[in-house]
């Protein structure tokens, strides 16, 4: 792939863009870490020198996201699909009874995934209306005794994202937190367990973070596999089997560049001033839609259209012949979507929305639209 700009900006909605400092003091540091003569991938897991980077990394997510000390933070693996069985597997009884929202692409398949091990109640759905809003939560019919209530906190396909959330009362609440995880402030009390998959704001693919209330770590289903119960993850200090020490690493290498920035509350402020931006140049022109209701609509998945969506894939094309890589929507979505994670600077969604207007104005006559459609570039 060849691209005509100096600066490329990674839109991809995961793997995501990563912190280019971060990426440097990985290369700086990739094959003597801190003058011990190795990599950190060669560092027993068991030692104290890997001990005290999870321990550190611990240490700056939990004071990143002021997680309370009855909250357990566990290091763990197979990607949030993992946690969509892991979940029920961990917090209910055999046959127990779970509620989940459904609000996209994800919820949805968290949803088939739980039916394999719990009674699913579908408490509320947006589906028919083709998945642009949040159900208004007293539309939310909860059961009293289902044993957790299941959210996706920001849908990475349809571009929709909680704005707040509800009260379940008794009832924990478990967010699947992927993909706005550290783009806001979460404040604990409304949960009994968050979960991420790292590949959008923290860091490499594989590594996954369990935050639960001490009080849900119990005894799981007898058929879950002892690596993945909470219980033996949590009382083993995350070193049960050898955890994903270079993800646990390159993790505690953002947490430090999140606190560096001012943590996640001025992360907070500048994911709404980008995207601000973005859905602004969207709306002020005619060119393009956003199909998401207003006051749902995700900071961090930008999901658009061309109205003449037979320029889509010239935009594409175009995007990223000028360094404006993998805008190209979800195959069940279609369109484009721009994922603004915490690492994309200001100056990525500034050369995304100049490329947009620009587009616009020269795409918008019916000749260039023509010569466009045969392969011309725009200059
Ligand atoms: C909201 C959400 N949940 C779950 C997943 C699945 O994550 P993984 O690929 O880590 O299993 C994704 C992946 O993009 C996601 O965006």
């Amino acid at each position: 792939m060849a691209v005509s700009t100096s600066a490329v900006y990674n839109f991809g909605s995961g793997p995501g863009m990563m912190p280019s400092q971060v990426l440097q003091q990985a290369q700086r540091e990739m094959l003597n870490w801190t003058n011990s003569g190795h990599s950190v991938w060669e560092m027993p897991f068991t030692g104290s020198q890997f001990q005290a980077i999870a321990d550190q990394a611990r240490e700056d997510l939990r004071q990143l996201l002021q997680v309370p000390d009855h909250f357990r933070i566990l290091f763990m693996q197979g990607g949030a699909s993992a946690q969509f069985s892991l979940i029920p597997m961990n917090l209910l009884k055999q046959r127990g009874r779970a509620d989940y929202v459904d609000t996209g692409h994800w919820s949805a398949k968290a949803i088939n995934e739980a039916r394999r091990y719990c009674s699913v109640g579908v408490a509320a759905s947006s589906q028919e209306e083709g998945y642009r809003s949040i159900p208004d939560f007293d539309r939310w019919q909860l059961s009293p005794d289902a044993g957790y209530c299941h959210i996706t906190s920001n849908e990475t396909v349809n571009g929709v994202q909680y704005p707040d959330f509800p009260d379940t009362g008794t009832v924990p609440l478990v967010a699947d937190m992927t993909s706005d995880f550290l783009s806001r402030p979460i404040d604990f009390n409304r949960f009994g367990l968050v979960y991420a998959g790292a590949q959008k704001n923290i860091g490499p693919a594989g590594l996954t973070i369990v935050i639960i209330r001490e009080d849900l770590i119990r005894e799981p289903m007898a058929t879950t596999p002892s690596a993945f119960s909470y219980q033996v993850i949590d009382s083993c200090n995350g070193r049960f089997n050898t955890p994903l020490t270079y993800g646990v690493y390159l993790a505690g290498l953002v947490f430090k560049w999140l606190l560096a920035e001012g943590g996640v509350a001025a992360m907070a402020r500048l994911n709404q001033n980008k995207s601000g931006l973005l859905y602004r140049a969207i709306d002020h022109s005619d060119f393009y839609h956003c199909g998401v209701e207003e006051g749902f609509r995700s900071t961090m998945n930008h999901c658009f259209g061309v109205v003449d969506s037979s320029l889509t894939s010239v935009f594409l094309q175009q995007a990223e012949a000028e360094g404006l890589l993998y805008l190209t929507g979800h195959p069940a979505a279609g369109g484009v979507r721009a994922s603004v994670y915490n690492a994309m600077p200001l100056q990525g969604v500034e050369a995304l929305i100049e490329f947009m207007d620009r587009f616009a104005v020269q795409a918008g006559s019916s000749a260039c639209r023509q010569a466009l459609n045969s392969g011309a570039k725009l200059r």
